[in-house]
């Protein structure tokens, strides 16, 4: 496809917020440095009319890395034996809030792997501590695949959000990302319960994942638009080298730039971050996020002594200008590039 022809299919993305699997397909599929310059300017156009030039920030505390599952790429996978695994009590997460709090974060994001310890009652209990010790603070979930039931009480004990990225839309692709019982349907429904219960909802996807063709990153742009989430988290897949995925090949910079600008001509007001793992393959990836369409970075706000051991793929960033501690350096980042972090909730725009 010529130049041309590919910048009318960004101005029609622009327009009409809605392009066929095939246009999609060839748009991706026909992208060049120029053609991304031109989606990026279009993209930081849009992303300032609606969010200024504020970067929202979320503590990220990564609370257990037991997993009940076996996804193929993932470094906490349950057939990983080398994986050191640790659980964080009630108190450990209190006091990474009350921390964070203090350096000026107002959402806390609750990541863990799917870990049968935290029952409905031991989770409820932790999110109605926090919702009551910091009644300014959002409250992020991202705890994998749950019964409706099971979200219905956390947002009763006081979660807002929670995050539970599709990973990949298509069934086929799905399943050979993930072993059997864990299904793209089963995954997809357990959104459509979020988004029913009242969750302001985020998905996401891997960028570059082993098999992924335009197609599926076709029908992941499809499948956003008919979800209308309030988040949506991309990032590059990355190797890890105790996974059945050890030997594949990350997914680029590049093409996590362009689905960023893409996502954010699609969903104008959706929240996006800037993820650690595009922060991981490059050390100014989450400055070029930002400039991509971005407008949200999670800094790490676990324990120190539990940072090397929540990884789900090699090399991730969790010491340095990441990490929540480094605030300061993460504030001078993002003003050298004209954009500044904000202290507040940072709620999402994109809510009917
Ligand atoms: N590379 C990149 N992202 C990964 N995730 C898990 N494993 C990897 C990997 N090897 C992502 C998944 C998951 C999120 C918490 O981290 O998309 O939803």
């Amino acid at each position: 496809m010529s130049t041309n022809s590919t910048i009318r299919l960004i101005d029609k993305l622009e327009q009409t917020r809605s392009l066929t699997r095939e246009e999609w397909t060839d748009l991706i599929r026909s992208r060049t440095p120029e053609t991304a310059e031109y989606l990026f300017k279009r993209a930081e156009e849009i992303r300032i009319r609606h969010y200024a030039r504020d970067v929202y920030i979320r503590g990220l505390i990564e609370f257990t890395n037991y997993c009940r599952n076996d996804c193929f790429y993932c470094g906490i996978r349950k057939s990983n034996a080398r994986a050191e695994r640790y659980r964080l009590t009630k108190e450990q997460i209190l006091s990474c809030c009350a921390h964070g709090r203090e350096l000026g974060f107002r959402t806390f994001v609750l990541q863990g792997g799917e870990d049968g310890w935290y029952t409905d009652e031991r989770l409820s209990d932790i999110v109605s501590s926090i919702r009551s010790a910091f009644p300014d603070c959002a409250i992020t979930l991202s705890v994998g695949e749950r019964s409706r039931e099971s979200y219905q009480k956390l947002y009763d004990a006081g979660a807002d959000r929670y995050l539970l990225r599709h990973e990949t839309y298509d069934g086929l692709h799905y399943r050979r990302l993930h072993p059997a019982p864990l299904s793209a349907e089963h995954r997809q429904k357990c959104l459509w319960n979020l988004k029913e219960i009242g969750y302001q909802t985020g998905t996401g996807f891997m960028v570059g994942s082993p098999f992924q063709t335009a197609e599926n990153l076709a029908d992941d742009m499809i499948f956003l638009k008919s979800l209308d989430p309030q988040m949506v988290g991309i990032g590059p897949f990355i190797p890890h080298h105790d996974t059945p995925f050890a030997a594949e090949e990350a997914g680029t910079m590049e093409l996590t730039l362009f689905m960023l600008g893409l996502i954010r001509l699609l969903l104008p007001n959706v929240l996006l971050p800037s993820t650690t793992a595009l922060g991981t393959i490059a050390p100014d990836g989450r400055e070029r996020g930002i400039l991509a369409g971005a407008n949200v970075v999670m800094p790490n706000l676990s324990p120190q002594e539990v940072r090397e051991k929540y990884l789900l793929y090699d090399n991730k960033i969790c010491t340095g200008s990441e990490a929540a501690e480094s605030l300061n350096d993460l504030k001078k980042r993002m003003e050298s590039i004209g954009y500044q972090v904000t202290v507040s909730r940072g709620d999402s725009l994109n809510i009917n």
